[in-house]
């Protein structure tokens, strides 16, 4: 059976500062990540056998190596545009408190997100983490180079060059000051609540035994 995803759609109409041209050649980008991972999949359904199968080049290693690229891309995009906008861009909830509790105040964190930021190649991902339970910000330098398995995203910032070219040329520091006066905070509220229900259906012990039963 053929796995197929669609694209997903975002009101862009909200953003701030990041012109309507630039998010929707961006998306443009994430069509193709769509495209792609329903083709790989087509293919790996299709194709029964891979002859020849091995580390150094073989169509099934381009294929697995294409399929986490891929999807990661699609999943990473999703996040970021559905973390952009909306009417809640001043922090506030339990988000707030756990940013609080984890960095010291808000303006802390927005220092070390924006550093990892401009660290990073690809992506800044806020997680929060069941190893310890704590809130995490993890750097990408690509789709699929510096994910961390089990963390659950909480807010995603996509710092290729193809998210700001268009209206801030290199200046990276500049999007990501806009970026961060346009995250819908209603939003990582709620992936912080999904997260939560998630980990409340396990039974209580301390966060490193929880992680572990996670994995189980
Ligand atoms: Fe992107």
């Amino acid at each position: 059976m053929v796995k197929e995803i669609n694209t997903k759609v975002f009101d862009f109409e909200s953003v701030n500062g990041i012109s309507m041209n630039q998010l929707t050649q961006h998306y443009k980008l994430y069509e193709g990540y769509v495209k792609k991972i329903n083709e790989i999949w087509n293919i790996l359904a299709k194709k029964k056998d891979f002859k020849g199968s091995n580390p150094t080049f073989s169509t099934l290693r381009s294929l697995k190596l294409g399929e986490s690229y891929a999807l990661n891309g699609v999943k990473l995009h999703e996040l970021y545009f559905e973390n952009l906008g909306g009417n809640s861009t001043r922090p506030f909830g339990p988000i707030l408190e756990l940013i609080i509790r984890d960095y010291g105040s808000y303006s802390d964190f927005q220092n070390r997100f924006k550093g990892v930021g401009l660290s990073m190649r690809g992506w800044a991902v806020l997680a929060i983490d069941p190893i310890d339970n704590r809130l995490h910000i993890y750097g990408q330098d690509s789709h699929d180079k510096g994910l961390v398995w089990n963390a659950f995203p909480l807010l995603i910032l996509d710092v290729y060059e193809h998210a700001y070219m268009i209206d801030f040329g290199i200046d990276r520091s500049k999007y990501i000051d806009v970026f961060m006066s346009n995250i819908n905070f209603d939003i990582v509220n709620t992936r912080l609540s999904i997260y939560n229900t998630l980990m409340s259906k396990l039974p209580p012990m301390n966060p490193m035994l929880r992680y572990h039963h996670y994995l189980i």
